[in-house]
Order: structure tokens, then C-alpha cells, then sequence
């Protein structure tokens, strides 16, 4: 069983949109998934009430009621959204719960900031200093052209973490999450610009540089 969790202090930087939509996308691809909400904001498990029963199954989990003891047993992923400003020994107790972690980025000068601290603060957590736990960073809500994107860009390639994917702002991700669906589960002539943009990301997911 996989465990990938989204995370990062800063609130607003597409955790949850990022944890539906690998939910969905694994889900698509035949996988049995759990995806445990951990923010009391319950805004992944509102999306996955709002998807339609003909759609790949997703099975929902309250993870900050009752942690992963919910989540079926049979599960090939658990997709784990975690709430903002996790720090200290709530950070390090979410940590344990995931092998894989993906950081979402804004191109933004306070997000960069916050998330560099919270980076430092993640490597510093003993699992992912083991390497038991593997980063990656993916700059979400993008406009090419952009001198903050340029900006982030820079950021996230300097950082040493691995940068995967580039993800840009499109009302896809708003019109999926209302009708609780992935931008995978969007018609082709809408988002085959995000499936291009995804395909690093998901890539990186399947493959063994994510797991330890
Ligand atoms: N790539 C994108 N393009 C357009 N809108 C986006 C994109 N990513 C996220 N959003 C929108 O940005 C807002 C914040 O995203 P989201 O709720 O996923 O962030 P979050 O990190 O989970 O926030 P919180 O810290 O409150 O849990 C939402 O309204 C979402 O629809
Ligand atoms: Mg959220």
C-alpha cells in the first residue's frame, strides 16, 4: 500500500486540489484508492460527496477523526491531504503516515518564503532526513510569462529537492473539483494542456525515485 501525501504549511496552495486529483487519477487507472482528508476543513472528502456514483470509486476517509484505521484494507494508494500550518510534532506525527510527499508551491513571494521554512522544517524530520520519506515540489496556479514564474521557477530549481511539475491556473481544476471529478475525467478538448502538464508528476509517482 502507497501512502502520498500532500503537504505544506501554507495554506491555499492546492493541497487539496492536487490530493483529489491524484485520487482520481490512480483511481482512473484502476487502482483501489482511499483518500484521507486530515483538515477538519474536510475539503477533499466535500469534493468526493460531490462525484458521481458512475465515476472510478474513491473511498473517503476522515482522517483527522480517526486516522488511517479507515481506509480498506485490499487499498493500492492512500492519497493523504494534510491541513495547513503543520509544524512541529504535528508535522512529524503526519510524516509517519506517508513514504511519498508532494509539496505544492504558488508563484508568490510569501508563499515561496513560508515554503521555504517549511521545507527546511520537513527535511529536518528524521524520516525524511533516513530518506524513508522522498519530496518532491510542484509550482501550481502558474502563468507562463510571468516574472514571478520565472521567479519560482528559479526558486524550485535551486532548492534541492526534486521539481516535477508545473501546473497552471485554469478554471478546469475550479469546474472539476465542483462536480467532483479530476481534470483526468475532464474532456480531452479542455485539459489535455493539464493531462501534458501532469504527465511528469504522475510519472514521478509511479516510478521508484518517489518511494524509499
Ligand atoms: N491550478 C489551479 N488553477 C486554478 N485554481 C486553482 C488551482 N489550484 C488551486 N486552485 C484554487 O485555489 C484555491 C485553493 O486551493 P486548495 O483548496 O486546493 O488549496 P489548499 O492548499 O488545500 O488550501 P487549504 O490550506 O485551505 O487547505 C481553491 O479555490 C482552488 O480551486
Ligand atoms: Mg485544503
Amino acid at each position: 500500500m502507497r501512502h502520498i501525501m500532500v503537504m505544506n504549511a501554507k495554506g491555499g496552495c492546492g493541497k487539496s486540489t492536487l490530493a483529489t486529483n491524484i485520487a482520481s487519477y490512480f483511481a482512473n487507472e484502476d487502482a483501489i484508492v482511499a483518500l484521507a482528508d486530515y483538515d477538519p476543513q474536510r475539503s477533499s472528502l466535500d469534493w468526493l460527496e460531490r462525484r458521481p456514483e458512475n465515476r472510478a470509486e474513491i473511498h473517503g476517509v476522515e482522517g483527522f477523526r480517526g486516522g488511517l484505521r479507515r481506509v480498506p484494507r485490499n487499498a493500492d494508494f492512500v492519497i493523504i491531504d494534510a491541513p495547513a500550518r503543520s509544524h512541529g510534532t504535528e508535522l512529524t506525527n503526519l510524516v509517519k503516515h506517508a513514504e511519498t510527499i508532494v509539496v505544492p508551491v504558488l508563484p508568490s513571494t510569501i508563499d515561496m518564503q513560508a515554503t521555504t521554512r517549511f521545507v527546511d522544517e520537513l527535511k529536518a524530520v528524521g524520516k525524511v532526513e533516513r530518506k524513508q520519506a522522498k519530496i518532491a515540489m510542484v509550482a501550481n496556479r502558474v502563468r507562463d510569462n510571468t516574472l514571478i514564474f520565472d521567479d519560482l521557477d528559479e526558486y524550485l530549481t535551486k532548492m534541492r529537492v526534486p521539481y516535477v511539475a508545473a501546473l497552471r491556473e485554469a478554471q478546469n481544476y475550479v469546474r472539476a473539483y465542483t462536480r467532483g471529478l479530476g481534470i483526468f475525467e475532464l474532456p480531452e478538448y479542455l485539459a489535455w494542456p493539464d493531462w501534458e502538464e501532469w504527465e511528469p508528476l504522475t510519472a514521478w509517482l509511479r516510478s521508484v525515485r518517489s518511494q524509499p
